[in-house]
């Protein structure tokens, strides 16, 4: 009689160290490198781990990333309340999925980035200024790392800062898969409630086009290209994504570095390692550590394994971030990483529309550290650091440092 083999319940738990993927990736990788797992629900879904087949699965045009398909794999009652609340282009597939990100691309060029700088520069000055003045030790995460990505992203699709403190906790109720799901459909809505309010001040007074949201009012909305509650639900999105990412990035980022002197010390004596830096910030994370999740539409051979139509994926991307083959000693944090193909941000037609923006303000932030504070260093010991690891984002609560 063939054995019978108990698929393994995912998520898996990081055992060890927190800041490592969990060891079952490692192997998998080694045995699979493509095998199934059981999701809370019961179903069946296959767990993509090597670098190469990650990219296969991502950039292939036999998967989907709607959540109304059958076989679509959510981790939690709580996710799927968030998946089918928050159903905009990042869960649609072409030619829906295209029509709506080529009307935001231009609102993420390098050349839009540049015009940004200045901008990015004076909310950095102003909060690190604010930080020094209270004196060490401080706490990164509040000082920082969520005020600089929120202002900027309040500031840039022109949502008014007086919401900045409802919305981000809406934001953590929907991150959270432990969240109850009522719960998450109430944070949706009332985020969508702001959105809408604010959107309907820009279809009635878009001015010259000021911010993002008045330009998608005057180029898209009041035309008639874009439905107003599409353009509701891409706000909601881009605030979402536009905030709590780059600040989980840049907390955990600087924990890494100051959880090795030498490197930072490298930084200080060499700014122009910043960007190396970054990506191996982005790599050696990979904070949206369960996204790229997708669902077969036509069978296809990935890594050995036959994914069937109608099969739910994980392409893990902190597992192929983490692929020996691809990565020379994977599991070291080395900000002199190069070549640093990693996959933070995906890959693919879904790949992050808001990558530069996150660059950007990471190389702000971390380049303002380093001039300002180079003997920055960790005020709190590591079994003192609580992480967030079964939500949509991983994160660290605090991080307190002196100078
Ligand atoms: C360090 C910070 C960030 C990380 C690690 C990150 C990561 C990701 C990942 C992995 C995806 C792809 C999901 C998939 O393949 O299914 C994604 C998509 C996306 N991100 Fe980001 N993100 C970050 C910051 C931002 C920022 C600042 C914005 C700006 C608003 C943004 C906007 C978006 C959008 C609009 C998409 C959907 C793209 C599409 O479906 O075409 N992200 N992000």
């Amino acid at each position: 009689m063939a054995a019978v083999t108990e698929e393994p319940q995912f998520p898996f738990a990081r055992r060890n160290d927190p800041l490592d993927p969990p060891a079952e990736y490692a192997h998998i990788r080694l045995e699979g490198p493509v095998r199934k797992a059981r999701l809370w629900n019961g179903q069946n879904v296959w767990l993509v781990t090597r670098w190469t087949d990650v990219r296969q699965v991502l950039s292939s045009p036999h998967v989907s990333s709607d959540v109304q398909r059958k076989g679509y794999p959510s981790l939690s009652p709580g996710r799927t309340a968030q998946i089918t609340s928050r159903n905009t282009f990042i869960n649609m597939d072409p030619p829906a999925h295209t029509h709506y990100r080529r009307m935001l691309t231009k609102e993420f060029t390098l050349k839009r980035m540049t015009e940004l700088r200045p901008s990015v520069q004076a909310i950095v000055d102003r909060l690190l200024d604010a930080m020094i003045d209270g004196g060490a030790p401080a706490d990164i995460v509040t000082s920082l790392a969520r005020p600089l990505p929120a202002t900027v992203i309040s500031t840039m699709l022109g949502v008014p800062a007086r919401h900045y403190d409802d919305l981000r906790q809406w934001t953590e109720i929907r991150n959270d898969f432990a969240s109850d799901p009522d719960e998450v459909r109430t944070a949706a809505d009332s985020m969508m409630a702001v959105l809408d309010e604010v959107l309907k001040e820009k279809e009635a007074h878009p001015g010259d086009g000021a911010d993002l949201l008045a330009r998608l009012a005057i180029e898209y909305i009041n035309t008639g290209e874009l439905p107003h509650d599409e353009a509701v639900r891409i706000a909601t999105f881009l605030y979402m994504a536009g905030h709590s990412t780059t600040a989980s990035q840049l907390t955990l980022g600087l924990l890494s570095l100051l959880q090795h002197p030498d490197q930072f010390s490298m930084l200080v004596k060499q700014p122009t390692l910043v960007r190396g830096a970054i990506e191996e910030m982005l790599r050696f994370h990979t904070i949206a550590h369960f996204n790229a999740a997708r669902v077969a539409t036509a069978p296809m051979s990935v890594g050995g394994a036959t994914i069937d139509a109608g099969d739910g994926i994980f392409a893990l991307l902190l597992a192929a971030n983490r692929d020996p083959a691809t990565f020379p000693h994977p599991d070291t944090f080395d900000i002199a990483r190069s070549p640093n193909p990693h996959m933070a941000f995906s890959f693919g037609i879904h790949q992050c529309l808001g990558q530069p923006l996150a660059r950007l303000e990471l190389d702000v932030a971390l380049s303002s550290l380093i001039k300002r504070l180079p003997g920055l260093k960790l005020a709190m010991s590591a079994d003192e650091l609580k992480f967030t690891e079964m939500a949509q984002v991983f994160s660290v609560e605090t991080l307190n440092v002196a100078w």
